[in-house]
């Protein structure tokens, strides 16, 4: 994994032996975005099982719940973690029920097939960003500005992003586009990340304080906003990065349209709107600390690390699979309904 909490300093890789550690990974952060904690849990249950010294089909059933339930304990909002959870339980019962009375062949195949159900997770994602990113390159402008919100681009995906996914396919399609990009407080995965990407890749950025959001979307030529999503409930409502919210609301104030870009995984329709998502409450540290130094006095600090775009803010929620738009109650489940197409 590239550490991210070192960049955009170091770059720094980490590689690991026990599935403890990469869900220890996935909690502080070296690691995230909803589909890359998706791809590090398929990997962490790969590797989990791949190392299990179980000898008998049962222990192996034993330790793969004790893996799973320690992978799903590291961040609750991203919804792409329990989607890639749920999938090995799947896998590992079909697995199992074809392995019963095979012995050590039959546990030496469930460990070979898991590894590469993670493998062909982490391809599906990168296929799923460079179609979301066509679907989504369609509905930039032609040229000015674009703003997005955190980091949804190839470090949050293992793919090439999905907000920024879409952004790069649009610039690979000749679109002159500037990305306005705000720092995202208190994590700064916009300063330290999406415009470490952007620059890696020569695409134009600006980087602005999150402050400055509501001052650029009036007067700044925005053309659209594109963001990432954590999860998506049945009505649309889409719980992103904190800062989303308010983004979505200035953009609608100053008529300028909204897009999430989300692959199907992050679809939730077990719910039926963003009052029953989750909101991971990290430390108050990083609200009361930048970069390790104290910026505030000893105080209370809250830190909810998401916040709720309910659907009528949202003009388009762009998938794999096509553009979904309101009613979104039927264009979402249409979507999740259809099949990936070549
Ligand atoms: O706390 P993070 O950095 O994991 O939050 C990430 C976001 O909110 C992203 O916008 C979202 O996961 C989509 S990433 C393609």
């Amino acid at each position: 994994m590239l550490d991210q909490r070192r960049l955009p300093g170091e770059v720094i890789y980490h590689s690991y032996a026990d599935y403890r550690d990469v869900a220890k990974a996935i909690k502080d952060m070296v690691i995230r975005g909803a589909p890359a904690i998706g791809v590090a849990a398929a990997m962490g249950v790969a590797l989990g099982v791949e190392r299990s010294k179980a000898k008998t089909l049962e222990e192996l059933r034993v330790e793969f719940a004790t893996i799973c339930d320690t992978l799903g304990r590291t961040r609750p909002t991203a919804v792409d973690l329990f989607w890639a959870i749920d999938r090995f339980k799947r896998r590992f019962a079909e697995l199992a029920l074809a392995a019963a009375d095979q012995g050590a062949a039959g546990l030496a195949g469930i460990r070979t097939s898991l590894v590469e159900e993670a493998q062909k997770l982490h391809q599906e994602r990168r296929d799923a960003d460079v179609r979301i990113g066509r679907f989504g390159a369609e509905l930039m402008p032609k040229s000015g500005r674009v703003m997005t919100q955190c980091n949804a681009g190839a470090l949050a995906t293992g793919g090439i992003g999905t907000a920024l996914g879409v952004i790069r396919m649009a610039v690979e399609g000749g679109y002159r586009i500037e990305v306005l990009v705000p720092e995202t407080r208190p994590y700064l995965q916009g300063a330290r990340l999406t415009a470490w990407e952007l620059h890696q890749d020569h695409i134009p950025l600006t980087l602005i304080t999150d402050n400055m959001v509501g001052h650029f979307l009036k007067t700044g030529g925005v053309g659209a906003v594109v963001v990432g999503a954590d999860r998506i409930a049945s009505n649309g409502d889409t719980a992103n990065k904190i800062g989303t919210y308010g983004i979505a609301v200035l953009a609608r104030e100053n008529k300028v349209p909204f897009y999430v870009a989300a692959p199907i995984s992050t679809l939730d329709l077990s719910i039926a709107s963003g009052d029953q998502i989750p909101i991971e409450e990290r430390s108050q540290e990083e609200v009361t600390h930048l970069a390790g130094v104290r910026i505030s006095p000893d105080v209370r600090a809250a830190h909810p690390a998401f916040d709720v775009t309910p659907a009528r803010f949202i003009d388009a929620i762009i998938t794999e699979r096509g553009v979904a738009r309101a009613p979104f109650e039927t264009s979402l489940a249409a979507l999740a309904g259809a099949r990936d197409e070549g």
